[in-house]
This record gives C-alpha cells, structure tokens and sequence, in this order.
C-alpha cells in the first residue's frame, strides 16, 4: 500500500524538516508496512537519505542533467539531495504550468533512465466525465502517449481534475468502475487514486480491489492528519 503526500506550493524547509521528523518518529514507533513518500516542494527538499521509513520525492524537475534552463532544476540539482523518487503528469502541471504530453514523455523518459521511482499522474476534467465513461478512458489512454507502461519502478495514480482540491471526491464505485478498468490494462503496476482523499473516503477507497494506495494533497498537510490516513490505510485488510 503506497500512501503519499504532494504539499504542491506549501511548507518551507523549516516546516517540512519538522513535518518529517514528526512523520519519522510516528514511523519509528508505529507497526506500519505502508510505502511512505512525501514531495515536498523543491526549496523544501531535504536529503533523502536522512530519513529510513519515508521516501522523499520531488514534485518536479526538467529533463536534463544541468544546463541553460532557466528557473528549472535537473538530475545533479536532485542528485544533491539523494532524490530518486518523482512525480510526473500531474494535472497541475499539465493544465496550470501548461505541460504538453511530450514533455511529460520526455521527463518520463529521463526519469526511467536514471531508474527512479515514478508515480505518473493522469485525469479527466469535468466536461470530459460529463461526457461518460468511453470519453473518460479515452482520454486516460490519452495521457499515457509516449510512456512505457512496463517500467518496473512505475506506479499510476487516477485523479480525476474536478476532485482534486475540491473537497468533492469521486463517488467510490465511479473509482471502482476506472480503478478495475485501468488496472486489467496496468496488471502489475500499483494504481493509487487522488482527489480530494481524507480521513472520512480513505477506507473505503483503499478497500477497492484495484486500489493499490492513495496520492493525498489538503488532508496531508498537517503531519497529525497524514499520521491518521497512514494509520487508517494501515488498518485496512486486503
Ligand atoms: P487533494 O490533492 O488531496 O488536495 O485533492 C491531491 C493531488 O493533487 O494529488
């Protein structure tokens, strides 16, 4: 089970070295066997291996080693801190930062070059859903143009546009209909879900069959609140 926390553009390295010691001294003491990732932001990143149960991730970076690319960051940059573990595709990035599908291949590319681990984000927005359910997956297929769906080191997580952020969750047998969609196609690979994820929708989502673990932004900010959805994907037998 994956559980992971995305603070997008919150925390500064003085919050998020608190947050991490507060997350590693829960973990030190917990019987957790969960798969731990937090993505700081990058002024926030701190040396991956300082901490032994959870794994940190960068939220993003540009396709190369180092070079001209203005306001961006690359491999040695992320090298620095050890970092071995990244986002890809999140619709943050694709619809705010504008993000086309072959850049998003390009740093997928790079990411499996350098043998990282990838959770690789796709979604649908609201006109697309409204749509149903083959304009959906369509869609879904679409975002994986361009990216090796047998890498081993590769998890996907479903986060539909319109939960992300909104306090509105999709309804658990819409991810249940997706999840087992997406997965017969995934085999393997973990499927998490994202949008939206709090301590009230946790259980019943990891409980899906097809759901391998939870990418969790608003309700992972607070490092008591995190510690409880661990706890609770945790106390789910599957
Ligand atoms: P949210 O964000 O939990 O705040 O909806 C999830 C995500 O964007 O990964």
């Amino acid at each position: 089970m994956i559980v992971a926390a995305n603070f997008k553009t919150n925390h500064t390295r003085e919050t998020a070295a608190i947050y991490l010691d507060a997350l590693e001294l829960f973990l030190d003491t917990s019987f957790i066997d969960c798969d731990i990732r937090v993505y700081p932001p990058l002024t926030a990143l701190l040396r991956a291996d300082l901490y032994s149960h959870v794994k940190l991730g960068a939220q993003n970076f540009y396709p190369v080693v180092s070079g001209a690319y203005t306001g961006e960051i690359g491999s040695h940059q992320l090298g620095e801190f050890g970092i071995k573990n990244v986002l890809i595709g999140h619709s943050e990035r694709r619809v705010t930062l504008k993000e086309t599908q072959d850049l998003i291949a390009q740093k997928y590319a790079f990411a499996k070059e350098n043998g990282w681990e990838i959770i690789y984000c796709i979604g649908e927005p609201k006109d697309v859903r409204e749509q149903g359910i083959s304009a959906v997956l369509e869609y879904l297929w679409s975002e994986f143009d361009g990216i090796d769906m047998d890498y081993e080191r590769l998890s996907v997580a479903y986060e539909p546009i319109w939960a992300i952020g909104t306090g509105v969750s999709a309804k658990i047998k819409d991810i249940d209909e997706i999840s087992n969609i997406l997965k017969s196609k995934l085999g393997n690979t973990p499927l998490l879900y994202g949008g939206s994820v709090n301590s009230e929708n946790l259980s019943s989502i990891i409980s899906l069959s097809s759901c391998d673990g939870v990418l969790v932004g608003n309700a992972a900010l607070d490092v008591a609140n995190f510690c409880k959805l661990i706890q609770i994907a945790q106390n789910v037998k599957k």
